[in-house]
């Protein structure tokens, strides 16, 4: 079957990650190509394999804790086959609040889709954030795995993230398919 282009996943309790998702998904039809846009509780997993880029969207709740729908499916996650898949993340999350539990949602996707053979794209520099650790830096403090927002304390930074991710990700992705 052929791949069709570029789908956006999110799971959310009170919608910020759902209205972030729009605003990436917005921000890449600005560039040309339209994005499928699905809350993770409403699609069977096995669509991401139908996919050539995903971008997946995930708060984390309760110190640490996964958005619930996430955690519903981490199993299946990991059966999942994305060799020739370009997987970039986004997660939400409090640095002030939750400040040794920062956007950790972003990390645990990430460990649960190692297996798939993924293709990560989109690691995001934690300059302009203040936390004490976070499970989303998978080797050092300097990067996250994929982009962190924070709509709790730096909403007036969103867009701007936002948008120079996206342009990020576009030429990431135009490498991994050269
Ligand atoms: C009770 C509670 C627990 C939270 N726990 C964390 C946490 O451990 N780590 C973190 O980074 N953010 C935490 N947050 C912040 C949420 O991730 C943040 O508000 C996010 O934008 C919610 O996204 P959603 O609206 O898509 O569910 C917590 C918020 C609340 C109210």
């Amino acid at each position: 079957m052929a791949q069709a282009s570029i789908a956006l996943i999110y799971g959310t309790d009170t919608n910020n990650t759902e209205e972030v998702g729009h605003k990436i998904a917005k921000q890449w039809e600005e560039l040309g190509e339209q994005v499928d846009i699905f809350n993770i509780k409403d699609i069977e997993i096995s669509q991401l394999q139908e996919y050539a880029t995903l971008i997946l969207g995930v708060p984390t709740w309760d110190f640490g804790g996964i958005q619930s729908d996430w955690e519903d499916i981490g199993d299946g996650l990991s059966e999942l086959s994305l060799e020739n898949t370009s997987v970039a993340l986004y997660g939400l999350g409090d640095q002030f609040g939750y400040g040794d539990y920062f956007v950790d949602a972003m990390g645990w996707l990430y460990e649960k889709l190692l297996p798939t053979k993924a293709t990560f794209i989109g690691q995001w520099s934690t300059a302009g954030y203040e936390f004490e650790a976070s499970r989303a830096c998978i080797e050092d403090k300097e990067n996250f795995i994929g982009l962190a927002i924070d709509e709790d304390q730096q909403f007036e930074l969103t867009d701007e993230r936002i948008e120079q991710w996206v342009i990020q990700l576009y030429a990431e992705r135009a490498v991994e398919a050269a």
